[in-house]
């Protein structure tokens, strides 16, 4: 039987690379009757999902061998590349009718290497990035931006629809990664706006909670960013997208802009804050924690908070300069040390 005729509940998936984002495409896939095989450079981060029917492949080509669908969700270009060559590499196993489905961050050079490498060992390749970290992951609420062989698609429709909210099909390989960098690049300034912001509020004095309070609602208001804005205030740095990939995906957009003939002032300005923040110890939390690289980032009680229903800033008063503030320090209504 081919894998076109096969209903979703037989498809035979490989996943590589069972982290953040990984695990949980997995566990869908496995949530929706098919069959799972998952593989991961340190095994131990992969056995949760055993209980939940997977089989644990001893290397990439083991899970790989049978594999209708053949997924990478690994850190970077280079872990992709060393995943899939070699003499335990996926490629090696991979049956001929199988897909390749590369959905890792790897940036416009990558992405044209990796499909370059399928070429070369006759694999169909699909480029699909997605967009959504790990929460929108658990929900199978990703973006999936995909583009490869037109004959690939019906095939990866269904797979897609148990990982995602919506299937980008585009027209080029590769068009996935331009359009991720482009997402991400979007998130990595909205995300140091916000830090700076919040910083500039408290900085003037105001409770930070005022400026969330009078932009909800309205056209200057971002979920994303204003999520992002109560785990700044909060100093809750659990990760959902990691710092250090944040800045990983901010250098490939800034190399990919060089490449392209145009520079990305404002990118090459927060990744130099956001290494910083990565210097002292932050990479592996939440993208949020780049607000720590402000000399006095904003804290707020929780009582400054709105109740539920207010009008923008209803409840919210201007924070009177304390006497540390007096003294040039910025600190509003300290309640709580920070991490980091
Ligand atoms: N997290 C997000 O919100 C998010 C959202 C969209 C896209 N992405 C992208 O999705 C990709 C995965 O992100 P993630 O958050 O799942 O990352 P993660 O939790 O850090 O997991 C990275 C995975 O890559 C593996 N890996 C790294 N280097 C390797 C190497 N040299 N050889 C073999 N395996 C290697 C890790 O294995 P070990 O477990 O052994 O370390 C792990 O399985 C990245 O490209 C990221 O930019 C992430």
């Amino acid at each position: 039987m081919t894998a076109d005729a096969r209903t979703v509940a037989g498809r035979r998936v490989a996943v590589l690379g069972t982290g953040t984002m990984g695990a949980p495409i997995a566990r869908n896939l496995l949530r929706a009757g098919m069959h799972v095989r998952v593989w991961n450079r340190t095994p131990a981060k992969a056995e949760g999902l055993l209980a939940e029917g997977a089989l644990l492949a001893s290397s990439p080509a083991a899970a790989a061998a049978d594999a209708d669908v053949l997924i990478t969700m690994l850190t970077d270009g280079d872990a992709v590349e060393q995943v899939m060559t070699g003499p335990d590499g996926a490629l090696s196993a991979l049956p001929p009718d199988a897909i390749w489905v590369q959905m890792s961050t790897v940036g416009v050079e990558w992405a044209d290497r990796l499909a370059d490498l399928a070429a070369r060992h006759r694999v169909a390749f699909v480029d699909a990035p997605v967009s959504g970290s790990s929460q929108p992951a658990e929900n199978g609420q990703l973006v999936v931006l995909a583009a490869g062989a037109r004959s690939a698609r019906s095939r990866l429709e269904p797979v897609f629809e148990v990982l995602g909210r919506q299937i980008l099909w585009l027209e080029h390989v590769g068009d996935g990664s331009r359009l991720k960098l482009a997402l991400n690049n979007w998130l990595s300034v909205l995300v140091e706006g916000m830090a700076e912001t919040l910083t500039l509020s408290s900085a003037l004095g105001l409770n930070p909670h005022l400026f969330v309070a009078t932009i909800a609602g309205g056209p200057l208001a971002s979920p994303y960013a204003t999520a992002k804005a109560t785990a700044m205030m909060d100093a809750d740095f659990a990760p959902g997208f990691p710092l250090q990939h944040a800045a990983k995906d901010a250098t490939l957009a800034a190399e990919a802009a060089h490449h392209s003939g145009v520079e990305l002032p404002l990118t090459a300005a927060l990744l130099d804050r956001w290494q910083r923040a990565i210097a002292s110890g932050h990479g592996h939390d939440d993208v949020a924690s780049a607000i720590t690289v402000s000399p006095a980032p904003p804290t707020v009680s929780a009582t400054a908070e709105p109740t539920p229903g207010s009008a923008p800033g209803e409840g919210l008063v201007r924070a009177e300069p304390s006497r540390e503030r007096r003294r040039g320090q910025l600190m509003v209504a300290p309640c709580r040390d920070r991490a980091g």
